[in-house]
């Protein structure tokens, strides 16, 4: 028994020998081939975290972070200098982000394609034919990492967005995408639609299959402060409706501006509205939510009119939506179809202009628009100008004229200059149009 358990002892000891060497051998291969990667991200790090001038220092139990976020002009125009920087070494907009987009395309190398990290967002909408146009464009684009989409009534009421958002996530087989439901109503108006526009289902009236997605069982209010808290200084907002779940946000939380380091906006406008000759859509439902988020302090970015009406589909763009054969073409290809029918019937010809996906697409090529600092003041008062963004391109600012039966005194206008926003004001058409039409054929 003995003697028969010797040589077994042996086979055993040189098994778990050459196990151990096995093992110990591979190891060294993993690190050598991990380690390059590490030192590339570490490096990275420290270059970009005080370009950006906005870092989360981790204490020893990793629950206590200090961050800054540009908060005066001079931090705000430095961290843009330091954001072009970053973006010429690192790609676009400089996303300092390491995680990698899960599911979605990737390898797209067309109009502003980039290798570097993807930028993560989280996207606030109110689908809205031209909002399905922009969640597919994020959805196909490499250079985003979508963290979560929120709903909010705009286009049409929440109870339609919101099926809609899950509906357009669906369709482009992003099932992993939290989403979320918010504000029914505007922080204090009684709610506008634009079914007008939009068709009375959002999405230019075409029938989709209803989706099988499921919204969270949290506001989007919860859902967008736990995905920032979490990851102070990394999530940009991209807010493509009326501005309330942001402003609901920022009302109960104004802390919570400090971690986020950018919001662009669909909305406002410096030369005229689309809903009354003041206003922009968007700003005209919730006036008194984007007054929030203007003075909120976080650096805002206007994609307005200026800019979105001069992106206009065209029948030839909607022909190669349909020709190509993936789903999200077909789908983009339908809605679009269904909404230039309703331009020829007689509505605004600006109807089908891009100023959601435009919005998205500033995110993917930095390049497509010309962005200039302005004060912008949004009316929440006038009774035919409420949502009207009024811009100063320079000091002072200066209100209206108080009533002659006013009793305190107006204090003198203030001569610095403090922007609390870039506005677009130039944009290349034909280069955004590439970008669109690539991203959803291909
Ligand atoms: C904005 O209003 C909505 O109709 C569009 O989706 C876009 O967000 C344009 O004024
Ligand atoms: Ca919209």
């Amino acid at each position: 028994m003995l003697l028969l358990s010797i040589p077994s002892v042996a086979l055993l000891f040189i098994i778990v020998l050459v196990n151990f060497i096995a093992w110990w051998s591979l190891k060294k291969h993993l690190v050598a081939v991990v380690a390059p990667f590490l030192l590339i991200r570490n490096a990275r790090r420290a270059i970009l975290a005080p370009l950006l001038n906005a870092h989360a220092d981790f204490g020893a139990t990793q629950h206590h972070y200090t961050m800054k976020i540009p908060h005066t002009r001079r931090e705000f125009l430095s961290s843009s200098a330091a954001a072009a920087l970053a973006g010429s070494l690192f790609g676009p907009m400089g996303s300092a982000s390491t995680n990698v987009q899960s599911g979605a395309s990737v390898g797209h190398s067309s109009a502003g394609g980039s290798s570097a990290a993807p930028r993560r967002i989280i996207i606030d909408t109110d689908p809205g034919v031209d909002d399905a146009m922009a969640i597919f464009l994020a959805l196909r684009s490499p250079e985003l990492k979508v963290e979560a989409i929120t709903a909010v009534s705009g286009n049409v009421p929440l109870e339609l967005t919101l099926p809609n958002a899950l509906r357009l996530a669906e369709i482009a087989g992003r099932t992993d995408i939290p989403i979320a439901g918010g504000a029914s109503v505007p922080l204090v108006r009684r709610l506008i639609t634009a079914k007008y526009v939009h068709g009375n289902n959002g999405l230019g009236g075409v029938d989709f299959p209803k989706p099988h997605l499921k919204p969270l069982g949290e506001t989007a209010t919860q859902l967008i402060s736990r995905i920032v808290r979490a990851n102070p200084g990394e999530i940009t907002i991209v807010a493509v409706g009326p501005l309330t779940n942001i402003g609901t946000l920022l009302r109960s939380d104004p802390e919570i501006a400090r971690m986020i380091p950018q919001i662009v906006i669909m909305g406002g406008s410096l030369s005229g509205g689309n809903i009354t000759p003041a206003a922009e859509f968007n700003l005209y439902v919730d006036p008194e939510a984007a007054r929030i988020v203007f003075d909120s302090g976080i650096p805002v970015t206007m994609v307005g009119l200026d800019v979105t009406e001069k992106v206009l589909l065209r029948e030839e763009h909607i022909v190669m939506l349909e020709r190509a054969q993936n789903p999200v073409s077909q789908a983009a290809g339908k809605i679009m179809r269904a909404t230039l029918n309703r331009a020829h019937t007689g509505i605004d010809r600006t109807v089908i202009a891009m100023h959601d996906p435009l919005t998205v697409a500033s995110l993917i090529d930095p390049q497509l628009l010309k962005l200039q600092d302005y004060y912008v003041e949004v009316e929440t008062e006038g009774g035919f100008t409420a949502g009207m963004t009024v811009g100063y391109a320079h000091a002072p600012v200066r209100p209206s004229a108080p009533l002659a039966t006013a009793t305190a005194s107006q204090p003198e206008p203030d001569t610095s200059f403090h922007p609390n926003a870039r506005v677009a004001v130039g944009v290349e058409p034909d280069r955004f149009f590439k970008l669109l039409m690539s991203r959803l054929t291909s």
